[in-house]
């Protein structure tokens, strides 16, 4: 049976949990070989011992994201293995180390989020796209957020970085388009994962168009689209994928019955 992603190989980072972990089984699922990338080990061996389960190949690698070195190793470390790199997703970020408006934040945690979550993607991108380009072609895809969108208090770095990376996604699309590589940028809701269990109990989900959180299953729907030729003609583009959320203005105001 032909799949997707037959002879290519990916690299996820924040590959241990949630998003990450769901594209990465979906993706080996469709044929790709993944390198399965965190700063918790032990969770991207768990999301290898799942894809290996399952007949598909994949490699745990260890590596924080923000540091130059270990973001290096990681794409060399799947090159070696796999002897090339076609689909990268930048998916590792937090959303925030301590919540607070912004002349309350301090600047190491400022720091702390934007390294992770801006300076990252850039890491990844810098030491993948010559690998990309080897093959003349490639997808990078790179998780923002509604966040990236719309503005939320107490998380300001985290709306910057996740703007940022909108931008960033758009500009090396703009800049690699010719030499056949596409890049854009996925702006999930609310999704039920690590990141959000402590105020998924809280949420009005009648805030949102479909009524309810996704799961990261429905994530890693879109990334195996944006990973594959499916997608040849789409780059440059930040997908909102939030169940209407970011579609809709709810409207400030308490209308009488039958207004
Ligand atoms: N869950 C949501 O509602 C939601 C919404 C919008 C955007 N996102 C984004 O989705 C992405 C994935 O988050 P998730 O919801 O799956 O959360 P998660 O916490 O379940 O997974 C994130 C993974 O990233 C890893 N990670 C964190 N810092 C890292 C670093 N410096 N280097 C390498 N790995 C690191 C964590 O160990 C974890 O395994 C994040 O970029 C997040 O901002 C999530």
């Amino acid at each position: 049976m032909v799949k997707k992603l037959d002879d290519k190989v990916a690299l996820i980072t924040g590959a241990g949990s949630g998003i990450g972990r769901a594209s990465s089984v979906l993706l080996a699922r469709e044929g790709a070989r993944v390198g399965v990338v965190d700063n918790v080990i032990e969770g991207a061996e768990e999301t290898v011992r799942l894809i290996k389960n399952t007949e598909g190949e994949a490699i745990a690698i260890k590596a924080d994201v923000s540091v130059v070195a270990d973001v290096e190793n990681m794409i060399n470390t799947v090159v070696d293995a796999y002897g090339r790199l076609d689909i990268l997703f930048n998916n590792a970020g937090i959303s925030a180390v301590n919540r607070a408006f912004t002349a309350e934040l301090s600047v190491e945690d400022w720091d702390t989020v934007i390294n992770i979550n801006l300076r990252g993607v850039f890491l990844g991108c810098k030491f993948a796209i010559p690998h990309l380009l080897k093959n003349g072609r490639g997808s990078i895809i790179s998780t923002s957020s509604v966040n990236g969108l719309r503005a939320a208090t107490t998380i300001a770095p985290y709306c910057a970085s996740k703007a940022a990376v909108i931008n960033l996604m758009r500009t090396v699309a703009a800049e690699y388009g010719q030499q056949g590589i596409r890049a854009n940028a996925i702006c999930p809701g609310v999704i039920e994962t690590g990141m959000t269990t402590d105020f998924v109990p809280f949420f009005d989900f009648n805030f949102i168009g479909q009524g309810r959180a996704g799961q990261p299953e429905e994530i890693a729907q879109t990334v195996l689209f944006l990973a594959s030729d499916d997608s040849s003609y789409l780059t440059g583009a930040a997908i909102p994928v939030d169940g209407g959320w970011s579609a809709e203005f709810k409207i400030p105001m308490n209308l009488p019955e039958g207004f």
